[in-house]
């Protein structure tokens, strides 16, 4: 036999010398659930682990956050007042822009970025403003953009808009630059399936109060053709970053876009895939810090550079073990 593909196998230093992938703390991206009042550090519990905090507590898990090596955070908020027209993504003072100027002052050496959409904040829970039973693309866009910039006049270092709807990357853009604000990127959720994997996420953002479902913006999940077209619409538009979500189940968009594009690429391991290892691993059926250490690594493997994780700061942790 020439070949002994067990050469490499026999020895860990020569198995870690060969590894494809690896990882980096640079490169995790932390989601941070924030709403309005004070003293206020509840268990969101379709995500066990995470919490809802208040601006006033928000620095502790900040704190942590930093401590364990994640430089990027990203804010969702869940405001205490909702309208037809999603006034709070967008006030000045809005629970995220107050987020925000407080993170900015006192953690500055974090990255931040702001989650553009509309769905925390209208009372009928879709991601813009409704006409019919539908999202009205059109009337939406100038709204979004408006929330980009007081998201980034509020302390924001990258916005991130989540909605789906046509059109709103450049919408976004044109108010940026127009706001002076031409060097701040935008990292555009792309791909955005229509999943039932945001289930937990929707309780902890207190957007679950919504009637129907949203596959008229966000995508069909029997799709991957459909994932190019929206990435190079979003890339024409001008997007700077562009991201697949949720992650686990859709590793082959993530190769699909690598393979076809030449700007970086995130991936969202979203609330569902969370809270499933979560659920496994409090009942004692898997080992919780094997699935997040093999599950995280097979997103960056199948081509993500960038990574939103709920596990950041485990990740991080096991980073700095040389797990
Ligand atoms: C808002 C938004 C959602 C998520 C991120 N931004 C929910 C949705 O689209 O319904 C999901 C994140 C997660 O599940 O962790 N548009
Ligand atoms: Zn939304």
């Amino acid at each position: 036999m020439l070949t002994r593909a067990r050469r490499l196998r026999l020895d860990e230093r020569v198995r870690n010398m060969t590894r494809e992938t690896r990882l980096s703390k640079d490169s995790l991206i932390y989601p941070i659930f924030v709403e309005e009042g004070k003293d206020i550090r509840t268990d969101i519990v379709t995500m066990p682990g995470q919490k809802r905090y208040s601006i006033d507590t928000m620095g502790e898990e900040l704190e942590a956050v930093s401590k364990a090596g994640v430089k990027n955070i990203m804010f969702f908020g869940a405001p205490a007042h909702k309208d037809e027209c999603g006034s709070g993504a967008y006030h000045d003072h809005g629970i995220i822009q107050e987020a925000l100027r407080a993170a900015k002052k006192d953690f500055p050496q974090l990255y931040y970025i702001g989650d553009v959409c509309m769905c925390e904040y209208t009372s009928h829970g879709h991601c813009g403003i409704l006409k019919g039973d539908t999202v009205d693309n059109d009337k939406t866009l100038p709204l979004l953009a408006k929330t980009a910039v007081s998201q980034v006049k509020a302390g924001a270092d990258m916005v991130a808009p989540s909605d789906m709807m046509d059109g709103r990357v450049l919408a976004i853009r044109e108010a940026l630059d127009e706001a002076g604000c031409e060097d701040i990127p935008i990292m555009s959720y792309a791909a955005k399936y229509a999943s039932a994997f945001y289930g937990p996420f929707r309780e902890a953002a207190g957007s679950d109060n919504f009637k129907g479902n949203r596959k008229t913006y966000q995508m069909d999940y029997h799709n991957r053709r459909e994932a190019l077209k929206e990435v190079f619409l979003d890339l024409e538009e001008g997007a700077d970053i562009i991201m697949v979500k949720p992650a686990l189940s859709y590793l082959d968009i993530i190769r699909e876009i690598r393979d076809h594009i030449d700007v970086p690429v995130a991936a969202y391991s979203v609330s569902g895939e969370y809270a499933m290892i979560k659920a496994a691993a409090m009942a004692g059926m898997v080992e919780e810090d094997a699935i997040v250490a093999e599950t995280t690594t097979s997103i960056f493997r199948a081509g993500a550079d960038m990574l939103i994780t709920y596990f950041a700061k485990e990740v991080a942790q096991m980073i700095q073990s040389g797990r």
